[in-house]
């Protein structure tokens, strides 16, 4: 119990001095960190599986992914033509190097408030980026440019579940977007949910979330 207490107070404290998530994932990337557990492993090689069966099974031609991270569950995954955007500009520049030969993947700095690209690939990602997006209006324009970037799909790896802050690190919020997307585009339909595998830390499940335009 005190042990609990004393945590949430931690994490109260954290959360102030939080520099925001675009700043925070840029720092954790120039520190030498890395995407985090999701995208290493067994996670990284279940949500590889998942795409690349999709990609081959929907004929998709190109994706672009809000939040590629640090590359490496890429690497995993055979896009016929990949564009990979992130808010953090060590993540661009990791994967820039990394994919210096390969002629299939573009990566370019996203900055939320200049973003106007439109049905840009077949699909869009946000895969293990929704979770990290602590400030509403960051929350709702990752929506906004994900959906407007798809010509036919929009894959979300996601928690839809709203938990509350004080029981998370502050860096982490989860909040369920299903009823969000429903309200604000009504031109998308969820055609699959796909049940994902317990998580890397304690938390809820994350699972796929396909969405397909009506
Ligand atoms: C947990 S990593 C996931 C990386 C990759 N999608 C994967 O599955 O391995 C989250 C990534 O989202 C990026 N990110 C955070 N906020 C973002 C935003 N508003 N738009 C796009 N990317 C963002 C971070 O910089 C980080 O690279």
């Amino acid at each position: 119990m005190a042990v609990t207490v004393a945590r949430r107070m931690v994490r109260k404290l954290r959360r102030r001095i939080f520099p925001g998530s675009a700043a925070y994932w840029d720092r954790r990337y120039g520190k030498g960190g890395n995407s985090g557990p999701g995208s290493y492993g067994r996670y990284a090689r279940f949500k590889a599986e998942f795409l690349n069966d999709l990609v081959t099974t929907r004929s998709i031609s190109d994706v672009v992914e809000f939040g590629c991270g640090d590359g490496h569950q890429l690497s995993l995954v055979e896009y016929p033509e990949y564009l990979g955007l992130d808010v953090s500009e060590g993540a661009i520049a990791l994967c820039v190097r990394s994919f210096a030969g390969d002629q299939t993947k573009r990566f370019e700095l996203y900055d939320p408030d200049t973003f106007t690209g439109a049905e840009i690939a077949d699909l869009a990602l946000s895969l293990d980026v929704i979770l990290h997006l602590v400030e509403d209006d960051v929350f709702e324009l990752h929506l906004q440019h994900l959906f407007q970037a798809a010509r036919r799909y929009v894959v979300i790896y996601g928690s839809d579940v709203d938990l509350d802050r004080a029981d998370t690190a502050a860096h982490v919020r989860f909040r369920r977007f299903l009823p969000h997307i429903q309200e604000r585009f009504p031109s998308w339909s969820l055609e699959r949910v796909s049940e994902g595998i317990a998580p890397a830390a304690e938390g809820p499940r994350t699972d796929f979330f396909v969405f397909q335009r009506v």
